[in-house]
């Protein structure tokens, strides 16, 4: 091999299919599964960059509909022609106020493929990254309208199995979901809320 890199087959058909990342294939299978996304839906993606969820709901959403991106990194400017999308270069922790998004209203849906920084030690890995999910749980009644949807990738372990236990009754439908594009040793897997409750 001539790069060191492993080049699997959704990173390959996610270049043939001109997307920003392989993550598009773990969205498009939950949106599929759990019908996430609606056309004229106003939806707000966390930690976006660089961005195939994006174009993958400006799709589904189409005209009427609003996708606001919302990195820690420097706004994508391959982003920033498409009519129905917003970037913004915030971290998500702090938006006081909708208006910083120049939105009125809650989201119909939140969508977070989110991560922590790693440092190899999976005992802390495993902290900070329930530290994160736990967090945008917190966030909810700020973006998410009653009766809205939410995605968010949750690393696995004892805790945070316990964890999402508890937040299950904020939805009226609770789901998991592995995506097939996952690579198998990941232990990351999604969740999926549908209709928030308050
Ligand atoms: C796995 S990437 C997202 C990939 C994206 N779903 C796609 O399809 O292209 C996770 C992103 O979360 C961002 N992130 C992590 N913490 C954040 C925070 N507090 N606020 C905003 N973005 C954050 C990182 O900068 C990183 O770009």
């Amino acid at each position: 091999m001539g790069n060191f890199k492993v080049k699997d087959h959704y990173f390959d058909k996610a270049k043939r299919e001109n997307y920003l990342a392989r993550s598009i294939y773990k969205l498009e299978e939950i949106d599929q599964r759990f019908k996430i996304l609606k056309p004229g839906m106003i939806v707000v993606d966390f930690g976006y960059y660089p961005g195939s969820w994006i174009q993958y709901t400006s799709k589904v959403i189409g005209d009427d509909g609003r996708v606001v991106g919302i990195d820690i990194q420097e706004v994508n400017k391959k982003l920033t022609g498409i009519k129905n999308v917003r970037v913004y270069q915030k971290d998500i922790f702090n938006i006081s106020d909708l208006a910083q998004l120049d939105v009125l209203d809650k989201f119909d849906v939140v969508l977070s493929d989110m991560a922590p920084s790693t440092t190899g030690v999976q005992s802390l890995d495993q902290i900070r990254s329930l530290n994160l999910v736990e967090s945008v749980f917190g966030l909810l009644p700020k973006f998410l309208k009653v009766g809205g949807n939410f995605v968010i990738k949750v690393f696995d372990s004892q805790d945070a199995q316990n964890y999402l236990k508890e937040q299950k009754n904020r939805f009226n439908e609770f789901h998991y979901l592995k995506p097939k594009s996952t690579r198998s040793v990941s232990k990351e897997f999604f969740v999926i809320g549908k209709q928030f409750k308050a």
